[in-house]
């Protein structure tokens, strides 16, 4: 049995005092929650913080991007070892922004992925169509090209560890939520190209998350489908009510 995970994706929001805030709020909302993980991702200047304040409570920290190389002269990139120094236990590879606005590929996810791993970091690899590929009928290639790239030669061990996210890139801070049949057919055909690159058993241990536009009113129908496993949660994450309902939905 895969236990859900709803994981809030802050993106470039909240200053120190905000995200501390925020942090303390939702902590008290969702104390008694046991039966499901929840995670938020800050950005990177406030995990420390946000980490701390979540320590002794039920909600894990995450980043929302990292680099492939463990240091050196890389100015601006933050490696998986400084996340998890900070308290970090997840992060979010391959995101659409990221690769619609930082030029990221299949391959640079594949290479964050393996990094993740090697820094014990549980990564969240996210693939999603346009609409145009979805209007041209070309979803199913294009996830399938993406979930091949980005999982290329990955160990059985570490995909298990590996949740996925398909986040339709139309569906992203827009208000149109994929139908939960949609999601549903796109999630069932990644767990079948987990089967065909790992197995059975590993692709029943993967969650796969759905994201794009997730509100209270519409996560309960989407986690009544069969292969959605939890969310991924942008616009409605910043609120601490609103993502509490969405954790209990
Ligand atoms: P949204 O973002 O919930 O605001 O649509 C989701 C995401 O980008 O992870």
């Amino acid at each position: 049995m895969r236990k859900p995970l709803l994981a809030g994706n802050w993106k470039m929001n909240t200053i120190s005092q905000e995200s501390v805030k925020l942090a303390i709020d939702l902590k008290n909302l969702v104390a008694e929650v046991n039966d499901r993980d929840i995670l938020v991702c800050p950005p990177f200047t406030a995990i420390s913080q946000v980490a701390d304040t979540l320590r002794d409570s039920v909600v894990m920290v995450g980043g929302q991007d990292m680099f492939w190389e463990d240091k050196g002269a890389f100015t601006g990139e933050v490696s998986g070892g400084m996340l998890k120094s900070v308290g970090a236990t997840y992060v979010i590879i391959g995101h659409s922004e990221r690769r619609q606005f930082f030029g990221e590929t299949d391959a640079t996810v594949n290479k964050k992925l393996n990094a993740a791993h090697k820094h014990g970091l549980l990564p969240i690899v996210c693939v999603g169509e346009t609409l145009a590929e979805r209007e041209g009928n070309k979803t199913l290639q294009v996830i399938e090209t993406q979930i091949k790239g980005s999982l290329n030669g990955l160990p059985k061990e570490q995909m298990g560890k590996t949740v996925v996210a398909y986040e339709p890139v139309w569906a992203i801070g827009t208000g149109k939520t994929a139908s939960p049949e949609q999601a549903q057919e796109v999630h069932a055909f990644i767990r079948k190209l987990i089967v065909e690159l790992f197995d059975q058993a590993t692709a029943d241990e993967v969650r796969i998350l759905y994201g794009g536009s997730v509100t209270p009113d519409n996560i309960k129908i989407l986690m009544s489908q069969a292969d959605i496993d939890g969310g991924l949660v942008g616009g409605a994450s910043l609120k601490a009510d609103n993502f509490a309902k969405i954790v209990k939905y």
